[in-house]
């Protein structure tokens, strides 16, 4: 057998440890072929909100395959995709009417970028060429999307990208004293940005309260208020980038529901088919849509793919959307197990920087040690946890299913790793 037959996504394939082979998911465990457990922490990537293999979502899929597998979306269209549309539809903002289909979080970013700067184009502006985005983001690993990211992961790639102009990001934690001050300086540097550019600035991209692979690392809501209302105030696009955020992560529905000014974009894949199937939405306005409205296809949105709006990927959403509303308890019980299991990790002065929004919690490790993600992963998992360290910085990303005890015995658990990894 040839061991090296795959190339792993996000993995130095030289000294990397041979992957697990999981053979099945059940609610918030999976299994290898060995018969080991492993409790899900972070839920596959963030795309599992409901738990493994979900016998409701499993049927939903398997009738739909039954009816009608996949046809072409232009000049076709189907109930599923309707009927996802009208239910999110009626849990956005009424601002946010037009629905367009890819099939993943990148794509689904391309797609806002690309329309706000053809927008910008189609009404003669040819100026509109810049972006606005926070440091330590992560939009995604397609070109567009890694120009508007600076999560450290493409920087080889930076003569490829188009220019964006990146604003500091104010990340705070339980106890931050110096928060105010920092914000303080973003927003100062921020209107001399704008001051200077704004006119040459087609949008801004932003993971709405907390920058994902960047760290988990959080704002608050007030700080968003006042950036975005500079931003509006002079016209630039507001692109929501909840490919994360989305569907609870954050203890609502969308982390917009917290802010008060919407976005012109909203953007959303992962856990929108409750991490069964890819799918992703780039969801805006009538004002966007209709400047591509005209009598030439010139005016159009030239942008698709083969798989979109997936018949049974869209059956799957429908289905993990109606789950999801018999879920909020569940999802304000996390809420409170963290808050818990956050104190469990305060004894540890190997620990800080902690912090919770919604059904998500973080904090950094610091101990000396030449691989301390590699060693962290390694014990996570022989006790059984799937957590996936981001450098040092570790984070909670439960599905929905989750109990609190066994959230609260992780954290018990977690502490007990860090506790026992020697200094080096
Ligand atoms: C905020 C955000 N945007 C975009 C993406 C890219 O999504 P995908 O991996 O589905 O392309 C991610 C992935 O982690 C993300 O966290």
């Amino acid at each position: 057998m040839n061991k090296n037959l795959i190339w792993h996504p996000f993995t130095q394939q030289k000294n990397s440890v041979p992957e697990l082979k999981i053979i099945r998911g059940d609610g918030a465990y999976l299994f290898d072929a060995d018969g080991n457990k492993y409790i899900d922490l972070i839920s596959s990537w963030w795309v599992n909100l409901h738990g493994h293999a979900h016998p409701e979502i499993a049927r939903a899929i398997y009738n739909q395959a039954l009816k009608l597998e996949h046809v072409i979306f232009a000049g076709f269209t189907h109930e599923p995709a309707i009927r996802l549309c009208e239910e999110l539809s009626s849990l956005i903002p009424d601002r946010l009417t037009k629905f367009f289909f890819s099939d993943n979080g990148s794509t689904s970013v391309e797609v806002a970028l690309k329309m706000a700067y053809q927008f910008w184009y189609n009404q003669g502006d040819r100026e509109k060429t810049l972006f606005l985005s926070f440091d330590g983001s992560y939009h995604g690993d397609t070109l567009g999307a890694m120009s508007v990211s600076n999560s450290g992961f493409h920087d080889h790639f930076k003569k490829l990208q188009f220019q964006s102009i990146k604003i500091k990001f104010p990340h705070t934690w339980i106890g931050d004293t110096e928060i105010e001050e920092k914000e303080e300086v973003v927003l100062r540097e921020l209107v001399e940005v704008l001051d200077e550019y704004s006119n040459k600035i087609s949008a801004l991209i932003l993971e709405p309260l907390v920058q994902g692979a960047g760290g988990m690392r959080m704002c608050r809501v007030s700080f968003l208020n006042r950036v975005l209302s500079a931003i509006k105030e002079r016209g630039i696009f507001i692109i929501f980038d909840e490919v994360m955020t989305g569907f609870y992560r954050t203890g609502t529905l969308f982390a917009l529901d917290q802010i008060l000014i919407k976005p012109d974009f909203l953007c959303i894949s992962k856990g929108i088919t409750g991490g069964f199937l890819p799918l992703a939405l780039t969801i805006t306005t009538d004002i966007i849509y209709n400047a591509f409205l005209g009598d030439d296809f010139f005016r159009a949105f030239a942008h698709g793919h083969s798989y979109t709006a997936n018949p049974i990927a869209c059956a799957a959403a429908i289905k993990s959307i109606e789950i999801l509303k018999n879920s909020i308890c569940n999802i304000i019980n996390i809420n409170s197990a963290h808050l818990q299991g956050l104190d469990i990790l305060k004894q540890s002065e190997r620990i800080s920087g902690l912090r919770v929004c919604g059904t998500i919690a973080a904090f950094e490790v610091h101990l000396l040690h030449a691989n301390l993600n590699a060693e962290l992963k390694k014990r996570f998992l022989s006790k059984g946890m799937l957590l996936r360290p981001l450098g040092n910085t570790v984070y909670l990303l439960p599905p929905y299913c989750i109990t609190q005890e066994e959230i609260l015995n992780s954290y018990r658990d977690i502490l007990e790793v860090v506790n026992g990894i020697q200094n080096e």
